[in-house]
């Protein structure tokens, strides 16, 4: 009864299909990458757009900056690094990788690997990769591009 309600209860997503915890599909790809935040940083508008996937920049990266210590970087485009893996790779890659600041990268380390494979699946079914997000800076470096800067507060003395 209790699991017939948790599926019941499941979200209807964009591809209209409901999406399992435990299958490896491409609507429970879509469900993670919107539970897991992948949009919000790596699909351009989506923010802005409270949360509309739009299907011709989902996960392509985002040329609205970073900026903070490290320089300036950009939310990547997922299309590219899923084109370049397997999907085993990937699986790997997911509990492995690092990478810099804004980046929740210990967080995907997570994964289980049905939810790995399920948005492996969901970033290839959304097609076309497209060209990659802009290069990331060094500090010092003043970007061309819009940015969001993160730096330490301003403390009262
Ligand atoms: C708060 C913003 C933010 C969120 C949320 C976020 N990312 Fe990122 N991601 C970034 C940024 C910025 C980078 C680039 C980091 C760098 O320059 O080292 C990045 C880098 C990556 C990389 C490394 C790519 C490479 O090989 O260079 C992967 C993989 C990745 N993100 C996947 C994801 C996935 C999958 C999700 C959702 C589960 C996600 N990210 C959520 C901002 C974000």
């Amino acid at each position: 009864m209790f699991r017939t309600a948790l599926i019941i209860a499941a979200a209807t997503i964009s591809t209209g299909a409901i999406a399992q915890d435990a299958e490896v599909s491409v609507a429970n790809g879509e469900r993670i990458s919107i539970i897991g935040g992948c949009h919000d940083c790596h699909s351009a508008g989506y923010s802005e757009s409270n949360g509309k996937i739009d299907p011709a920049t989902a996960l392509k990266g985002n040329p609205v900056g970073y900026n903070g210590p490290w320089g300036t970087n950009y939310a990547v485009n997922l299309r590219l690094v899923v084109a370049k893996q397997s999907e085993d790779e990937w699986v790997q890659y997911l509990k492995t990788f690092q990478a810099g600041p804004p980046m929740p990268w210990f967080n995907l380390h997570a994964f289980h690997e049905a939810e790995s494979r399920s948005l492996y699946q969901y970033i290839k079914s959304l097609g076309e990769p497209g060209d990659p997000a802009p290069e990331r800076l060094p500090p010092g470096q003043t970007p061309k591009t819009p940015y969001l800067v993160f730096a330490p507060p301003m403390m009262p003395k």
